[in-house]
């Protein structure tokens, strides 16, 4: 067994478009302290009808392929709660765009938000038999909810892809992970719908009882403490939750923090979701890369703790070990730039943006070119999706 497994490079894909929260809240006549306060969300990106999970999904694959080679690698997770297929996985386009070869397995794993960490641990099981083998995870999603429904304001779309490797450069995992399931109807998204159904109050407790669960269970299987975290990267399906989520596990470790020291320590930990809105299974990834990119200290030998929730649900809290030499894999400018340069939308476009819809009929549709990434969804045919290279 290898002295460590963990995460090797993390790279982020987003959105061409943006839409700013204060221009939603102009649009229903609100304050928009409501939304860069009470939820504490700035902006939602949101896809240009060229693009989908598979384009961000492959966008961050490739950049994480251009640093470090395909040798070793033999498996590719996708995880994600926006299946495009009922059938086939999503990573399979991906594995084509991207030129992985074919001796490598390839499958999609669904628990709403949670499965990129299964992806992670399940990855993390097949290095430990062996270690010469390494695996990407790839979570990529588009949060959709209905125009004028509660959980409008927390939309949002982004992919992150993990190199899962022995001796990783970022982030070490460590044991124990703590797990909790219990069935709870609090969001879902049925077959027949593109947007999710959320019981939007009930689904606040829903998380805050699992991520309570899981830690419960973390400390059970004989986790470290909850001081011994330099930070700890939440599920932030909007970034207030974290600090909710936080206070509720330091109740729990017995303290009662002031809501200002929470947002303090939580801080580096929500400045991309602040701008990115919720993406679901890449969420709690785009945290750690938020901390790593943009803590100003040294975070070299540091334990982080990541809280993992999927609506429905499951929770998991796991810990890691940040890497000597982590900065000089770090990709800051690369993700100050797909954040910086979405274009904005006014509301009407990003309404029409919203109300646009696939034909159901398999008959030809091709989209318009406006995505400026490197692969786009050219449209479909004969019920068959068709993917190309920008570049
Ligand atoms: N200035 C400052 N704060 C304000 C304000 C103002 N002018 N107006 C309201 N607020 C505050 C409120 O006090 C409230 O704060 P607290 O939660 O701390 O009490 C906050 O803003 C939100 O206000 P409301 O509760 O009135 O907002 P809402 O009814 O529009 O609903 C929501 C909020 C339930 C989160 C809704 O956005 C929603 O349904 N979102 C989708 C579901 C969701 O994200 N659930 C999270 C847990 S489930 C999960 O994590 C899985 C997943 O990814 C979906």
């Amino acid at each position: 067994t290898p002295a460590s497994i963990g995460i090797h490079d993390l790279a982020l894909a987003t959105s061409h478009y943006r839409l700013d929260l204060g221009a939603l809240a102009d649009h229903q006549g609100i304050d928009p302290a409501k939304y860069s306060v009470g939820i504490g969300q700035d902006v939602m990106s949101v896809l240009a009808p060229d693009e989908d999970i598979v384009t961000m999904a492959a966008e961050a694959t490739a950049r994480i392929l251009e640093r470090n080679g395909m040798d070793g690698i033999r498996t590719l997770l996708f995880a994600t709660e926006s299946g495009i297929d009922q059938s086939k996985s999503a990573g399979v386009y991906v594995h084509q765009l991207v030129g992985l070869p074919e001796t490598v397995r390839v499958v999609e794993l669904k628990q709403a938000c949670y499965s990129a960490t299964a992806a992670l641990q399940f990855a993390i099981g097949l290095i430990a038999r062996d270690p010469s083998q390494k695996v990407l995870v790839v979570a990529s999603d588009v949060a959709r909810y209905d125009l004028g429904s509660s959980g409008e304001s927390t939309q949002g779309a982004a992919a992150a892809a993990m190199l899962v490797q022995a001796n990783p450069g970022l982030m070490a995992v460590a044991n124990p992970a703590g797990v909790f399931t219990q069935d709870v109807m609090d969001f879902w998204r049925p077959n027949y719908r593109s947007t999710a159904l959320v019981d939007g109050k009930g689904s606040i407790k829903a998380y805050l009882n699992a991520i309570g669960g899981a830690w419960t269970d973390y400390l059970n299987q004989g986790g470290a403490p909850f001081e011994s975290f330099a930070s700890i990267c939440y599920h932030q399906p909007f970034t207030k939750m974290a600090s909710k989520a936080h206070r509720h596990l330091a109740v729990m470790a017995g303290q009662n923090p002031a809501p200002a020291e929470v947002a303090d320590y939580l801080a580096d930990t929500m400045r991309y979701n602040r701008l990115i809105g919720n993406s679901y299974t890449a969420s709690v990834y785009v945290a750690l890369a938020s901390l790593l990119d943009t803590h100003d200290g040294d975070l070299t030998g540091a334990r982080v703790g990541l809280a993992s929730y999927g609506s429905g649900s499951v929770a998991e809290f796991f810990g890691g070990v940040i890497q000597p030499g982590y900065r000089d894999l770090l990709r800051v400018q690369e993700h100050r730039s797909i954040i910086e340069r979405r274009i904005p939308l006014d509301h009407t476009a990003y309404e029409v943006l919203h109300k646009t819809t696939l034909p159901e009929d398999g008959r030809e549709y091709r989209t318009a070119a406006e995505t400026t990434g490197p692969f786009r969804f050219a449209g479909m045919g004969e019920h068959m999706r068709r993917y190309e290279r920008t570049t």
